[in-house]
Formats: structure tokens, sequence, C-alpha cells
């Protein structure tokens, strides 16, 4: 396994969240892909399999030899998987080395360089690449909104951010989920993420149940999030 270890960061434990806490033990790391390949049909997202998530990304990314991708958050290293198979160079983290290791060990052989780092401060240098992946991680890091500006400021200009995340749909199941005894989760509303993201705008969106996915690219130039003419959202 090509494991890099990253720079020295505050492991700040007492600010991750319990759902950021249980991805630390080994038990999770070693359930967390059968619970991947099944969960989001579960939440709604009725005929989603692994297969088809995959095949939509990479139609609407396109990632491609010659390009440098960001996995944030890869637990079992499944968008890692697909963007090294596309031929993409992939950097994958997490905040977790068991599922780090869990993850090297089902996408081995795919030259994916591993790293354990906290994504709400990196520390990787700006605009270092042409796209990020990001995998429900929003809704459990610690502080959402930290966490998507650092990865816009990762993204080279022209660079595509993809997200797929569970949005707020209300109910009692999502309140209790974000107390932080039972999860500290985030389900963020669309347009809070657009307002997160100065500086790029949505060109695609998807529902699927509560289940959303996202695609951003970085403005060339100009500052400020819009979105782009035809990127209403569809229902898969
Ligand atoms: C829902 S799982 C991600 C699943 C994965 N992206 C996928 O699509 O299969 C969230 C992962 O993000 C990691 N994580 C949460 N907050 C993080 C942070 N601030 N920095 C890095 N990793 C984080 C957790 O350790 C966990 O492995």
């Amino acid at each position: 396994m090509n494991r890099m270890p990253g720079p020295p960061q505050h492991q700040e434990n007492l600010n991750l969240t319990l759902a950021q806490r249980s991805n630390l033990w080994a038990p999770t790391a070693r359930g967390y892909h059968a619970w991947r390949a099944g969960s989001l049909r579960l939440l709604g997202a009725r005929g989603l399999t692994l297969a088809r998530e995959a095949d939509l990304m990479t139609a609407l990314c396109r990632p491609g030899p010659g390009q440098r991708w960001l996995d944030a958050g890869t637990s079992s290293g499944f968008y890692a998987g697909v963007l090294a198979r596309a031929g993409a160079q992939v950097l994958a983290a997490d905040l977790s080395a068991p599922m780090l290791q869990e993850a090297g060990r089902r996408q081995r052989g795919l030259g994916i360089e591993w790293r354990q780092l906290n994504l709400e401060r990196s520390g990787l240098p700006a605009a270092g690449f042409d796209g990020v992946t990001v995998g429900a991680t929003l809704n459990e890091t610690h502080d959402p909104a930290r966490l998507l500006s650092e990865l816009a400021r990762l993204l080279r200009p022209g660079g595509q951010l993809w997200l797929m995340y569970l949005r707020r749909t209300g109910g009692p199941l999502q309140a209790a989920l974000e107390r932080a005894a039972l999860g500290g989760l985030t389900f963020p509303d669309p347009a809070w993420v657009a307002r997160a993201l100065p500086g790029l705008r949505l060109t695609h969106g998807l529902n699927t149940g509560a289940v959303r996915f996202e695609r951003y690219e970085v403005e060339r130039s100009a500052k400020g999030s819009s979105a782009a003419p035809g990127a209403a959202t569809r229902t898969l």
C-alpha cells in the first residue's frame, strides 16, 4: 500500500463528531464497504448501485490520464478506485487510519496515494487538483463550511468538485442524527452548499431519494457562486 504520512495536524479529537469518531474504529472500517453498497437504496435512492453511481460521476466529470484528483474522506476507497481505474492520478485522504488501511487493501495495485488528513485544514498546496470527489463526507465532518472552503482552495481554476451527500429533507430522524450525542451529522440544504462555494458554479444537480449529486466547476475568473443556466435539479 502506497501510504504517505500526512503533515503533522491537530487531530482536534474533542471537535470530532460522533460519526467521525466512529470511523476511527477498525470494525467500522471493516464493515463500511458493505454498508456503502446498500445504504443509499435504504435511504430511498431506489435502483442506485455503486456501478450506477460510478457511471454517473465518470459521465459528468470525465476523469482521465493527466488529471490529478483528490478523494476527500475516501473511507473504503470507492471513488478513489473509480478515478484511478479511469487513469487519473489520485490522492485519497481520510481522518481514519483504519479506513485508509481497508481502502488500500480493497483498491490494491492502482497506484493510489493514501494519506491521513483532516481535510478541514489539509495543509495541501492551493490549486493543486483538477478535481475533488466528496462522497458523503459533508454529512459527517465537524464543520461542513470549512471543509467546502478548504476543498475549493485546493482546486485549480476550471477544476471540478463532485459531491454526493444526504440532503436536508427534514423530519425527526434527521433532527435526531444531527444531535451531537446521536452522531452530530449535518444534512445540508443544496442552496446552503451553493452559498458555501463562492467562486464555483453548479453545473449539475440530481436528486434520488434523499441522496443528492452535484457537479461544480471553479470559475476561471469572476468570483461569486452562481447556478449555470440549465443546472436545475433533476430527479434520477
Ligand atoms: C460517509 S464516509 C465517506 C464515504 C466515501 N467517500 C464513499 O463515497 O464511499 C465519511 C468519511 O469521511 C471521513 N472524514 C470525515 N470528516 C473528515 C475530515 N474532516 N477530513 C478527512 N476525512 C474525514 C471519515 O473518516 C469517513 O471515512
